[in-house]
């Protein structure tokens, strides 16, 4: 497996973690670069369940090493949280297998406060955050007054920088009628934290040279979807960060010219958790779903939408990312359908668009234009095999990539590893 970004190319949850666990049977490095504990990887592995949030799903593999990118914003307390958690299962979390990059920006407790503040002030409005502090986080960093690892682990320093943050925070917080945060009580769990992630934290960026020049593996795991992307999602129902893949060269300090090949990930319908516009969004599919236990989020637990397949909105993704391959995953979900719906195209004010509008009242305006499959009502969650697919579902597969303009390459019919179809 040559250096691959993978992105989910829909809004998130496509399944991603799984298909990264799958593929990290071959890479060297598991790389994350943007996004924060908002995301929530779930990995099923020997009959145990694992999520995970911030630490790359390779560390499930003996063997890998894991990077947590210059590009991700990370809660120091949540993060040793993580490690934590994973030990208690068994999991080995060492500076072997783990790294943590020094210029990788905090999420700390007033990001958290202020996140909530801000979408309970939007009433109707508001985006559908997961909470997680992530666009304050990254608000701060852009504003160049955000605090990183390095900061993390001079802790006298540390604490002066974070009292004036603080102090300014606090401020603002009251203006929204919530009580001032007490920076005392916040540096002593912080610091606590500081002393468990301390082994880890490095310079990434020049360990990631030195494994590029070693013709080392990597894999970029991305977190959200294309359409959640700061500069390409729905703006303002987006997350903070660059979940396309120009965002794992920033936030890994890897350059494009060494990245060999772009795999987009997507379910065989739409799903998205949070407000905003969702063209193929279908009342019965989400019941259907829903009602089979399925899509519910894995870091809030919230019902996600679903919707039909929407190739104008893959198309799109695959120009973004510069897809090469396709892996489809959860085709089990739609086992039991007489019939399937695809959008082929959007019908916005008597013109048929092939690719998307930008501004999100356009886009929420947008008719699907739809083109029905036959179902193939048979389950294909034991299925190993390419061939072993119900005729319809291989021509539903090879339709939805053929018209979302990427070569199917990896179709996933279950949670456990080993129900993956690689083509
Ligand atoms: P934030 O990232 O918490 O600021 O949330 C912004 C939007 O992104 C909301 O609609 C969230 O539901 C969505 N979002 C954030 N992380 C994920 C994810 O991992 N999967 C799916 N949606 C996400």
């Amino acid at each position: 497996m040559a250096n691959t970004i993978l992105v989910g190319a829909q809004w998130g949850d496509e399944g991603k973690g799984k298909i990264i666990d799958f593929l990290t049977d071959h890479a060297q490095i598991v790389v994350r670069s943007q996004g924060g504990n908002n995301a929530g990887h779930t990995v099923i592995v020997g009959g145990t369940k694992y999520v995970l949030h911030l630490i790359p799903s390779g560390i499930l593999r003996p063997g890998t090493l894991c990077v947590i990118g210059n590009g991700v914003v990370l809660d120091p307390v949540a993060v040793a949280g993580e490690i934590e958690g994973l030990r208690s299962k068994g999991i080995a979390v060492t500076p072997e297998n783990l790294m943590i990059s020094d210029a990788a920006h905090l999420v700390l407790p007033y990001h958290r406060q202020l996140d909530e503040a801000r979408e309970l002030a939007k009433g109707s409005g508001k985006i559908g955050t997961t909470k997680r502090g992530i666009g304050p986080a990254y608000g701060d960093k852009i504003a160049r007054v955000g605090l990183r690892m390095a900061d993390l682990m001079h802790p006298d320093v540390f604490a002066e920088k974070l009292a004036a943050r603080v102090a300014e925070n606090n401020a603002v917080l009251a203006g929204y009628g919530l009580p001032a945060l007490d920076a005392a009580a916040m540096l002593k769990d912080l610091l606590a934290a500081a002393e468990a992630l301390r082994p880890f934290v490095a310079n990434t960026v020049v360990y990631l040279h030195k494994a590029v020049s070693e013709k080392k593996e990597i894999l970029f795991e991305g977190a959200q979807g294309t359409f959640l992307d700061i500069d390409h999602g729905t703006y303002p129902y987006v997350t903070s960060s660059n979940t396309t893949a120009g965002g794992a060269c920033t936030g890994s300090g890897v350059p494009p010219n060494r990245i060999d090949r772009v795999l987009g990930v997507i379910k065989a319908y739409t799903t998205r958790v949070g407000e905003g516009p969702f063209p193929t969004e279908d009342g019965p599919l989400s019941d259907m779903l829903h009602g089979m236990g399925r899509e519910y989020g894995s870091t809030t637990g919230r019902a996600r939408r679903c919707g039909w397949f929407d190739a104008v909105a893959v198309r799109y993704a695959g120009m973004i990312n510069g897809i090469d391959d396709l892996a489809v995953t959860n085709l089990d979900g739609l086992d039991s359908l007489d019939s399937i719906k695809v959008c082929t195209h959007y019908r916005l004010n008597g013109a048929l668009l092939e690719t998307p509008p930008m501004d999100y009242t356009q886009l929420a305006a947008c008719e699907p234009v739809y083109t029905e499959l036959p179902g193939w009502k048979t389950p294909t969650e034991t299925i190993r095999r390419w061939e072993e697919l119900p005729a319809n579902a291989r021509d539903y597969l090879t339709k939805i990539t053929e018209w979302s303009g990427a070569k199917l390459k990896i179709a996933s019919v279950g949670p456990n590893r080993e129900q993956t179809i690689l083509l």
